[in-house]
């Protein structure tokens, strides 16, 4: 895909996304609508998926909702592939090519790229975004900027939800 048709086809799912992400009785629910709807839509997006920080060990992190083949990955300690360095950085992993990474975890052959956005509230790392694809050097500035406002969203929801069961 261009820069110019995902810039349009991004504008056109940022509402869809934002939707699904308001209500907050139910958070699995709306990660895994944005997840349908990011791999449904996007062609370039072959696994979406969140991982989520495990509430009883701030350095793990839980497989949460997904799209895409089952993974084997359902527990990742930070520091540990790409998801956990994204963790532990608390910094966006843009890779373009992952045959060139040492430290990454393989869930299919079939994956050539990844990029992991960590969801950060007050300088705590929530989860993370993870979107892996089957074509090398899949993602960009367009899509670092896109998913970063679906992270944002998501926080948001995230927060809501731990609030209302606080509240509870
Ligand atoms: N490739 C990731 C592991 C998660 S799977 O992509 C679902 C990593 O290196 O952290």
């Amino acid at each position: 895909m261009t820069e110019e048709e995902k810039k349009k086809l991004f504008s056109s799912l940022i509402h869809e996304l934002s939707a699904a992400t308001r209500g907050s009785d139910a958070p699995d629910a709306a990660l895994q609508a944005v997840c349908d709807v990011l791999k449904g839509k996007v062609p370039h997006y072959d696994w979406v998926g969140f991982y989520l920080t495990d509430p009883n060990a701030k350095d793990q992190l839980i497989l949460g909702p997904y799209a895409g083949e089952s993974t084997e990955h359902v527990r990742i300690a930070f520091g540990q592939g790409i998801c956990g360095q994204a963790a532990e950085r608390k910094k966006t992993f843009i890779v373009p090519d992952v045959a060139k990474e040492m430290n990454y975890l393989a869930c299919s052959p079939t994956v050539k790229s990844e990029i992991v956005l960590p969801i950060l509230h007050l300088g705590e790392v929530m989860g993370e975004l993870d979107i892996d694809s089957h074509t090398v050097d899949a993602f960009s500035e367009e899509d670092r900027v896109f998913l970063l406002k679906v992270c944002y969203a998501v926080a948001r929801n995230l927060l809501n939800a731990q609030q209302a069961r606080k509240a509870k």
